[in-house]
């Protein structure tokens, strides 16, 4: 068995952490942006200049006000206290929609905050 001097050991722990957090997250983003593609691609792009789809492009969905996406035919807007789109609304929002569970849901957001940044 090697031994390793304590700050060695500590060092190595620390670059062990560092390491399995940053797979971590991109193991959510993978797995985000693999929910995306499947349950909301076929209707939603994540940018304004890709050809409209079925339903409207979430290009800065998050500063966004409900139903603002210019042109596009809402027969439905969604309204809530708030004046825009945050993050515990998307969330209620994917509870109506009703096919996540609350892991699923959160990082189906955190990849829309990032994948939808203006
Ligand atoms: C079968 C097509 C379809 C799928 C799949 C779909 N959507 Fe939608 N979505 C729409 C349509 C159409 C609207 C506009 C509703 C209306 O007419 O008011 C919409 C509206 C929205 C809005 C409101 C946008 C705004 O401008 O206020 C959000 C947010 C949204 N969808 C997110 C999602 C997410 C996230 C998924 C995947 C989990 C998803 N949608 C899956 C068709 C779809």
């Amino acid at each position: 068995m090697i031994s390793f001097g304590p700050r060695l050991s500590i060092f190595l722990m620390i670059l062990l952490l560092m390491l399995s957090a940053a797979t971590g997250a991109a193991k959510a983003e993978n797995e985000g942006r693999g929910l995306f593609k499947n349950d909301c691609a076929e209707c939603h792009t994540l940018n304004a200049d890709e050809p409209a789809k079925r339903g409207p492009h979430l290009e800065g969905l998050f500063s966004r006000r409900y139903g603002a996406v210019e042109g596009f035919p809402y027969r439905m807007v969604w309204k809530k206290a708030d004046p825009v789109w945050t993050v515990e609304s998307l969330d209620d929002y994917l509870v109506i929609h009703g096919r996540y569970d609350d892991a699923e849901r959160g990082i189906l957001i955190r990849y829309l905050q990032d994948a939808t940044r203006l």
